[in-house]
């Protein structure tokens, strides 16, 4: 196979930039998420501030974990994996740094904002207006971008990794533009244009796409590549994965309704969006199945790579989770887990399990190589990074479960004269060691990132310019 190299090379520059912002976020979202979470066992540490309070902090929390952590390690592994497998570098340099810097600033924009108390109250959708048009420019910039690129491919195909970011990508702009339709009535308020059981609904259409795009479709586009790179092994079934493509985009938008079981919507919504998404079961585990049996006569590799360790481990969790969110779909399930630590649970072992452990795989994989290393600086080091961040998850997941069903029985609980058994302080105080054993299995999975920090500083600092040059540059054939 010929390899000529023509003179033009991958725009890593950008990548690079998204890369390490993906770890500053990390840290500062994480280490949030434990301070949160410590407030739940210390409640003392909300210092009677109104900036500091748990109500606050926790949307920031979200927002830094998912559009700022999640956010960037997407922006950084979507604009590495088109270049790649178009073998064409990004269209614009101009545009690409816009998203960056705009992005960034978005980010900025609610570090200062959520704490001050300024949000639309709608959940993973608390910017408010001009922070929200800010990020719909961002966005579809990034939309010109990914695509533009295609457009201008090299190559003949289009690799499936890229229609699963690309639907991430256009999905992401419909959710979040009609969700934030509203009136501004001043510079930091506006009224949702929607009303009512309406409002709710369009709000959990976003909020369950929010999870099935942004936080599972665009992380799947990442599987499809990293996972194949990483085992040295081509993906299971290439023929799998486009009816895995087709059959998750075209369930999850119908799904939302799960969120609003029991409340003022319509009795065939509940019961379509339930039907929905025990459906999902199918494809989800479809897609699981297709990363799994890609380390097929590849397993011994488990033994001394902990970067496919990593990526391993995430399939794994998000195995579970798909499983676990159709389960509680089910109406009567739902009946217990709703508003206990059963749903925390299940968020966390989606959101660490398998967002942030696939996006630190694919970051291992992706960093010695955008800054002309053979590898990262230590081995070993990935290794004790992996056994925190499963151990974090396992904690939190298993505490949040206890909780979660002790919550949910103790509030159904009724004496024979029809009053309820416990008071709801007592279910809390049963939450307790729950809360403490969370905090730790949080500070398990925080602290890993900070060895990743380390490790990633060393191997910057050792970057060698010219060979990071020359991976940059692109091969005609066989370059991906
Ligand atoms: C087939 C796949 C899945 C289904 C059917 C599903 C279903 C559900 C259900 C029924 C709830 C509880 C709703 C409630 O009682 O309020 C829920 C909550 C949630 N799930 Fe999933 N889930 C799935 C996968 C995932 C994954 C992979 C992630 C993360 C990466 C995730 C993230 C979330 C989040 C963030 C919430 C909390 C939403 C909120 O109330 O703020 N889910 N999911
Ligand atoms: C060190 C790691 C983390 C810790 C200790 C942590 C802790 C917490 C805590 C204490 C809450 C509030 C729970 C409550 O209201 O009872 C929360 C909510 C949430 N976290 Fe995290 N978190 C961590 C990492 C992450 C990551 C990496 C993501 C996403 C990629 C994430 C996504 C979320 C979401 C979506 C919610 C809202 C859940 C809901 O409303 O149902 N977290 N987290």
């Amino acid at each position: 196979m010929s390899t000529a190299i023509s003179p033009t090379a991958y725009n890593y520059k950008v990548v690079r930039q998204f890369a390490i912002m993906t770890v500053v976020w990390g840290i500062l979202g994480m280490g949030l998420g434990v301070f949160i979470a410590s407030q739940l066992v210390w409640p003392e540490l909300n210092f009677d501030l109104p900036w500091t309070t748990f109500g606050r902090l926790r949307p920031l929390h979200t927002n830094l974990v998912i559009f700022a952590f999640g956010g960037c390690a997407l922006f950084a592994t979507s604009y590495y994996v088109v270049q790649r497998t178009c073998q064409t570098r990004l269209i614009s340099d101009g545009l690409a740094a816009f998203t960056f810097w705009g992005w960034q600033a978005v980010i900025v924009g609610a570090i200062i904002t959520l704490p001050m108390g300024f949000t639309t109250t709608k959940e993973y959708a608390e910017l408010e207006w001009p922070l929200a048009i800010l990020l719909a420019i961002v966005w579809v910039t990034y939309g010109i971008v990914f695509f533009g690129t295609i457009v201008k491919r090299k190559t003949k195909h289009i690799y499936v990794g890229n229609w699963f970011y690309g639907a991430f990508i256009v999905v992401t702009a419909m959710l979040h533009i009609v969700n934030h339709a509203s009136l501004p009535v001043s510079f930091f308020k506006s009224y949702s244009a929607y009303a009512g059981a309406t409002d709710a609904m369009i709000q959990w259409w976003y909020g369950h796409n929010a999870v099935g795009f942004f936080l599972t479709t665009g992380f799947l586009g990442m599987m499809y590549y990293f996972v194949p790179k990483q085992a040295e092994r081509p993906i299971y079934s290439y023929r799998l994965s486009i009816v895995h493509f087709w059959a998750l985009i075209t369930l999850y938008i119908w799904a939302g309704p799960h969120h609003l079981h029991y409340t003022a919507l319509p009795d065939w919504a509940q019961s379509l969006g339930m039907a929905m998404s025990i459906i999902l079961l199918a494809p989800s585990w479809g897609g699981m199945i297709n990363g799994m049996m890609t380390l097929s006569g590849a397993w011994h590799k488990l033994r001394t790579d902990p970067i496919l360790r990593f990526l391993v481990v995430s399939l794994a969790f998000y195995g579970m989770s798909t499983f676990e969110g159709p389960m509680m779909a089910i109406k009567t399930v739902n009946s217990l887990s709703h508003y206990t630590d059963w749903t925390i649970g299940h968020v966390h072992a989606g959101a660490l399990g398998w967002v942030a452990m696939i996006s630190i795989g694919a970051l291992y994989h992706m960093i010695p190589k955008l800054y002309g290393r053979a590898q990262m600086h230590s081995t070993s080091l990935i290794n004790t990074h992996f056994w925190l961040a499963t151990i974090g998850t396992v904690l939190y997941i298993a505490s949040m479960w206890v909780n979660g069903i002790t919550q949910g029985l103790m509030w159904r609980a009724i004496n024979d004269d029809g009053t309820l058994t416990y008071s709801f302080v007592e279910a809390l105080q049963a939450s307790h060691p729950g809360f403490i054993v969370r905090a730790l299995g949080g500070a398990f999975f925080a602290s890993g990132m900070l060895f990743m920090a380390y490790n990633v500083w060393r191997t910057v600092r050792a970057a060698d310019p010219v060979a990071a040059e020359a991976a940059a540059k692109i091969a005609v054939v066989g370059a991906h």
